[in-house]
């Protein structure tokens, strides 16, 4: 029995349905296989509700679920050197936050694995091998029928998209650090909605990250949890580094970063201890390194938290530095000179 990406209760056509449902006219673009060349549209391409389609011709509805409510959900992976990063992982993670959501998208993991590599190997002819993907499958609950409805689409909504990494507008980061801000926003607690779920409805983070982005333009936002220690920021988890000991937010509270997972397996093998633990902005002031993961980042430093320079402010710290190293052994491909080749001279 495949392993479906399934929830009780949630009635809705099959896809087969939808395909001839939603179908759309085909437009001939390089990135859809078989497509005819003699178009020199290079648009990327990705799925919609059964079909791989021109981006421009996934159009959702404005009585989606997701578009009214954020009642959705995503995942999202990265490739390296234009191979995809833990797949399964993601896909298993995405699994688990549809069942907490109740939310049915009628595909296995299988299938939403197959269709998340069609879709990728169709669009790395439009980027160059020094470029990379992020790799997201995004699901709402469906469209809101009213009645009367034109719109024929029924059941879940499901996007599998590719978007280029912002390599030169992040590389900064790997040279001067990230500098973080605690926003007075405090991150939607487990009892309300767990943080373990990847919802589609970020304003909470987003609201912090604005608050953050006001005083500082390029700062990054960790939130804090109810009780005052951090949890995560809005696309990131969050690490200090003391005494040789590595701690990170308890995992109720954050989602479970799979750069968060590889960065603690990693530390492991390095005879690094880490710990699941509270870290309130005391910790992190005088933290010996503080640094963030993310699937885009890996592991980057930071520089300040709330203006305050980590040590001596330099990035990466000596520990920051070795789990980048054994990051970059672990995807065999050099993430950090991808994004620093790409520094303004
Ligand atoms: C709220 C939140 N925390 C942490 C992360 C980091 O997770 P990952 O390492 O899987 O990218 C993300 C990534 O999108 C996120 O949205």
């Amino acid at each position: 029995m495949p392993t479906r990406l399934s929830a009780p209760n949630i009635a809705a056509v099959t896809h087969e349905q939808t395909r001839i449902r939603t179908r759309v006219p085909h437009i001939s673009s390089p990135a859809v296989k078989g497509a005819s060349m003699t178009t020199t549209t290079k648009e990327r391409v990705a799925y919609f509700n059964g079909e791989i389609v021109p981006e421009s011709k996934a159009l959702i509805s404005f009585r989606d679920r997701s578009f009214k409510y954020g009642d959705g959900a995503f995942d999202m992976t990265r490739t390296f050197g234009h191979k995809i990063f833990k797949i399964e992982e993601h896909i298993a993670r995405f699994s688990n936050t549809l069942r907490y959501f109740q939310i049915d998208p009628h595909m296995t993991e299988k299938e939403m694995i197959d269709k998340s590599m069609e879709v990728l190997e169709a669009n790395l002819p439009l980027i160059d091998e020094t470029e990379d993907y992020w790799v997201g499958q995004r699901v709402s609950r469906g469209t809101d029928i009213v009645g009367g409805d034109m719109w024929e689409h029924e059941g879940a909504t499901v996007v599998i998209e590719c978007t280029p990494l912002p390599l030169k507008a992040r590389a900064p980061l790997f040279k001067d650090g990230i500098d973080v801000i605690v926003p007075s926003v405090r991150r939607t607690p487990p009892e309300s909605l767990s943080p373990r779920a990847k919802s589609h409805n970020y304003l909470n983070l987003i609201m912090g990250d604005l608050e953050a982005k006001a005083y500082n333009p390029a700062a990054w936002a960790v939130l804090l949890d109810m009780q005052g220690n951090f949890a995560e920021g809005i696309g990131s988890n969050f690490f200090t580094v003391k005494d040789g000991v590595i701690h990170t937010p308890r995992s109720q509270f954050v989602l479970g970063g799979i750069s968060r997972e590889t960065v603690m397996d990693l530390a492991k093998g390095l005879g690094i201890p880490v710990v699941e633990d509270d870290i309130d902005p005391f910790d992190a002031y005088v933290a010996d390194e503080v640094f963030l993961t993310s699937t885009s980042l890996c592991i980057c430093g930071v520089r300040t938290v709330n203006g305050k320079p980590i040590a001596d402010g330099t990035t990466p710290g000596p520990i920051t530095k070795a789990l980048m190293d054994a990051y970059v052994d672990f995807v065999d491909f050099d993430w950090v000179s991808q994004y620093t080749s790409r520094l303004e001279a």
